[in-house]
């Protein structure tokens, strides 16, 4: 299945994501012959670069982050050959037609029929504009060749932009033709998590409020913001992490079997899970939520920044750069069982993994600790790194009597010598090409994705006594966080 000829074009071509994610991951899909005959990347931007300097900054890029290091100069040529940078002015509306010209000329040079991919890569500030402007030249009319639009992430800021800029997108595009981008979406063990869940039969039975205790969900980075600063004080773990990748997982985790494996049904049944979710009432959110954020500290002898050191971010700063929150699904599967999600910046280590605690037998015949029994029936699913599914289940110890040790199934994706994994912008971007939006986010979900989390963001900024805990760099956030979970006598995973 190859897509049809096409020209993507790169709006806010000149910044790290076109050069670290976007152009090398079409690399790795050039490299691998899944680009249609006829392709070529328009990148666009203020910056003032000929197609010349575009390419030379691209090739760095792509020696650097592509999968599929470039075998031969020769290849790596024939690919840049494709790249072309056009300067202009995303805000100035007159610019439009100027654009619309250089689109026109590549269309005929390469033969590619009015087919054309928009990428917005720049500032959310251009999410309505470009658009528009784009609309305003009839360059979303697909009456000649598909029209799409992929958007990065954030989408909105909270519920109320969410609606406006999908109201406005919606103005301007169809539905069909806006892939609202969500990287998390395009990692193989995201998808995996559906094949694990639907492909077998032990799994699915088990799947549900009789036997599953409570779910936990982590996604730790043992980086600080680096030079993002300006960006994530606006944003915070919440709206970085959470209201997106955080909540995917969950809505992956907790939906029901789609009636068939496509975008509708798929997507249909993540909405549902969003729209289950018991809101969070802006006077619990102490009791839901914990906020937090990094202060230096010195791990294994190197001293680290604070968040408030960090470039561009104010010395009395609020924003969290951890949050957990405690949520429950509200429908027939899920019922009274907690979710516990967590993410944070400057953790001690790199992991995101699902954990699927099963509920203890229901008398304990062998275990002396109970608590040890309470843990044996684990499902990990590691997202990242090390991806792979991890089974526990307790096991007699060797020997006199029935002493029980808890022991792990372990699947790791690298045992696979034949496995290549695909960058999530890979995966993304060929499915964008091929007209599949089955792993980009639909309108309504982002929207209750947002309706869920806006109380506690509402609460965090309007209510100064619910505290931003510190907790030192390198460590596993907030004391208090433990709290959350503990109050069930039962504790985070540790990964290490
Ligand atoms: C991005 C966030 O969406 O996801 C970053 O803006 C975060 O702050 C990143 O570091 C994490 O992605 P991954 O794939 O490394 O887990």
């Amino acid at each position: 299945n190859q897509p049809k000829n096409h020209i993507l074009v790169i709006f806010g071509a000149s910044g790290d994501l076109t050069y670290r994610k976007l152009v090398p991951a079409v690399f790795d899909l050039f490299d691998q012959g899944l680009l249609p005959e006829k392709f070529a990347i328009l990148g666009l931007g203020r910056t003032d670069l000929g197609d010349t300097a575009f390419r030379d900054k691209m090739k760095e890029g792509i020696k650097q982050f592509a999968l599929n290091k470039p075998d031969s100069e020769e290849k790596l040529n024939s690919y840049l050959e494709k790249l072309h940078y056009f300067s202009f002015d995303t805000k100035d509306p007159d610019e439009y037609c100027l654009l619309k010209g250089k689109l026109r000329e590549l269309d005929e040079a390469y033969e590619t029929e009015g087919n054309f991919i928009y990428y917005l890569a720049t500032p959310p500030s251009m999410y309505e504009i470009i658009p528009a402007q784009l609309d305003e030249q009839g360059l979303s009319d697909e009456s000649t060749g598909f029209k799409r639009l992929i958007v990065e992430k954030p989408f909105g800021y909270d519920l109320k932009t969410a609606q406006k800029l999908n109201k406005s997108l919606l103005t301007n595009f169809k539905e069909e033709q806006i892939y609202r981008i969500d990287h998390y979406l395009g990692k193989e063990t995201v998808q995996n998590l559906l094949v694990t869940r639907f492909s077998n039969g032990i799994f699915e039975p088990l799947w549900n409020r009789n036997y599953i205790h409570h779910v936990e969900i982590t996604g730790a980075e043992n980086i600080g913001v680096g030079n993002r600063g300006g960006y994530y004080e606006g944003s915070g773990a919440m709206r970085d992490m959470i209201q997106n990748h955080l909540l995917l997982l969950v809505g992956l985790v907790a939906m029901e079997p789609p009636a068939l494996i496509d975008s509708t049904n798929i997507r249909n049944e993540i909405a549902k899970v969003f729209h289950s979710l018991r809101p969070i009432q802006e006077k619990e959110v102490a009791q839901y939520a914990i906020r937090g954020q990094y202060i230096a500290s010195n791990i294994k002898g190197k001293q680290v920044k604070g968040y408030r050191e960090e470039e561009g971010v104010a010395t009395d700063s609020r924003t969290e750069t951890f949050a957990a929150i405690k949520l429950f699904i509200d429908n027939w599967r899920w019922a009274d069982v907690p979710f516990y999600i967590r993410s944070g910046k400057m953790l001690p280590t790199r992991v995101t993994e699902i954990v699927i605690h099963f509920k203890a037998t229901p008398h304990h015949l062998f275990a002396d600790d109970e608590s040890i029994c309470k843990n044996y029936n684990q499902l990990v699913i590691r997202i990242q790194p090390d991806e792979g599914v991890l089974m526990k289940f307790g096991m007699k110890v060797p020997g006199a009597g029935f002493k029980v040790q808890n022991v792990n199934m372990d699947f790791h994706y690298s045992d696979l010598s034949e496995t290549y994994l695909p960058s999530a912008y890979e995966r993304l971007l060929l499915d964008c090409m091929l007209g599949d939006s089955t792993l980009y986010h639909r309108g309504d979900a982002v929207e209750a994705a947002w309706k869920f989390v806006d109380p506690i963001l509402n609460a965090w900024k309007n209510d100064n006594s619910i505290p931003v805990h510190g907790y030192p760099a390198g460590t596993w956030g907030p004391d208090v966080s433990d709290d959350l979970i503990e109050q069930d006598d039962i504790t985070w995973r540790y990964p290490c």
